[in-house]
């Protein structure tokens, strides 16, 4: 059978570098199965990793897309999977195709009842926004936790699934238009990320000061963040959009004891172990199930249209995701 499969063999300008191709697949051996692709999104790693600026380097070449969600359509012998059954393909398995052949024991169960536009989605983001609330502080209800890039992916999941737990989210973003939105998403502050922020927000955890910060953007919007711990507070670092090195003042490490951290999704499941990254993933989609966890879509293209769609990925102030369409499952 044939297959669409976007494609780079060089890194560089995500645009200028990715091309899709069909190209012959064969039969599943012993231990695979065929995916049919349904949808994978259009991250900031996935830019990085096309540009060759992210923390793993793709061997050329190479086929990008680091989640999304496919249906079992064909298994090999020895498979335990089922025709039928929703995953996520092994990882260093790129997702941008219609259909791959993949070794079954390396395909992680999703959850088959979502739609398939937040299955696809229910790996990266909700997985990172899950495991930084739960590994870096001593969370109890009525916490407050900080982070820029509120409205990202990840931040729109930390808001969610903080509220889910009772905690209180202190909201950074660049756009005013964002803060009803996000304040009718379950966000108890929403403020524009800014010079003045530390002051004005004081006043409203009283005696409890937010205990973690999580920061997406680094240079000063980092330090914004930090600022507002309580003393021994930790700042979590999983993203650099700004680009900018985070310079930290002698004085937050001194007299307020910052600790300084960073989160990794894929160094994390990759020491966890498949298990672990599965109980998560139960945890999670019931939420994501509920409507309580959603990651909001800004516009879904077929993966003939892949230019268009990296294009639009790049852009700033996208109101959601850029979604693939991928074809496989019709
Ligand atoms: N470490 C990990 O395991 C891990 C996992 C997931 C994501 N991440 C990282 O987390 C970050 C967010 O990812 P995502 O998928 O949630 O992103 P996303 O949904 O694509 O959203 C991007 C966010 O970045 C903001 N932004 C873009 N350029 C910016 C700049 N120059 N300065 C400040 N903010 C800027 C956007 O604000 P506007 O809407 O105003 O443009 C938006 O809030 C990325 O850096 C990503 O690589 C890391």
């Amino acid at each position: 059978m044939t297959a669409q499969v976007a494609r780079f063999e060089r890194t560089g300008p995500p645009r200028e570098v990715v091309r899709v191709e069909t190209v012959e697949i064969g039969p599943p051996g012993p231990g695979q199965v065929v995916v049919a692709m349904e949808a994978a999104p259009i991250n900031p790693a996935d830019l990085n990793y096309i540009s060759g600026t992210y923390g793993v380097r793709p061997q050329l070449p190479a086929v990008p897309g680091l989640e999304g969600c496919g249906r079992v359509v064909e298994a090999g012998p020895g498979v335990k999977l089922a025709v039928g059954d929703r995953v996520r393909l092994p990882e260093g398995e790129g997702t941008w195709r219609s259909h791959a052949v993949v070794e079954a024991g390396g395909c992680l169960p999703l959850p088959g009842e979502l739609a398939a536009e937040q299955a696809a989605m229910i790996y990266v983001n909700p997985l990172t926004a899950w495991r930084m609330l739960h590994d870096f502080a001593d969370l109890k209800p009525g916490d407050w936790v900080v982070q820029n890039a509120a409205n990202s992916g990840v931040g729109r999941c930390v808001v969610q699934l903080a509220k889910a737990r009772g905690l209180r989210t202190l909201n950074l973003v660049r756009r005013a238009e964002l803060i009803p939105e996000l304040l009718a998403m379950g966000a108890d502050r929403v403020e524009i990320d800014g010079l003045e922020l530390p002051r004005k927000w004081q006043e409203s955890w009283g005696d409890r000061p937010p205990k973690l910060g999580l920061n997406a953007v680094g240079g000063d919007s980092a330090l914004r963040v930090a600022g507002l711990l309580g003393r021994a507070g930790t700042l979590v670092t999983y993203g650099a959009m700004s680009k900018q090195a985070l310079k930290v003042p002698n004085g937050l490490l001194i007299f307020n004891d910052l600790r300084l951290r960073g989160f990794w999704l894929t160094a994390w499941a990759k020491t966890s172990g498949m298990e672990t990254v599965a109980g998560a993933l139960r945890e999670v989609a019931p939420l994501a199930a509920s409507g309580a966890l959603q990651v909001p879509v800004a516009a879904t293209y077929g993966l003939e249209a892949i230019s268009e769609a990296l294009a639009h990925a790049e852009q700033e102030a996208r109101g959601g995701k850029i979604l693939l369409r991928l074809g496989g499952a019709g």
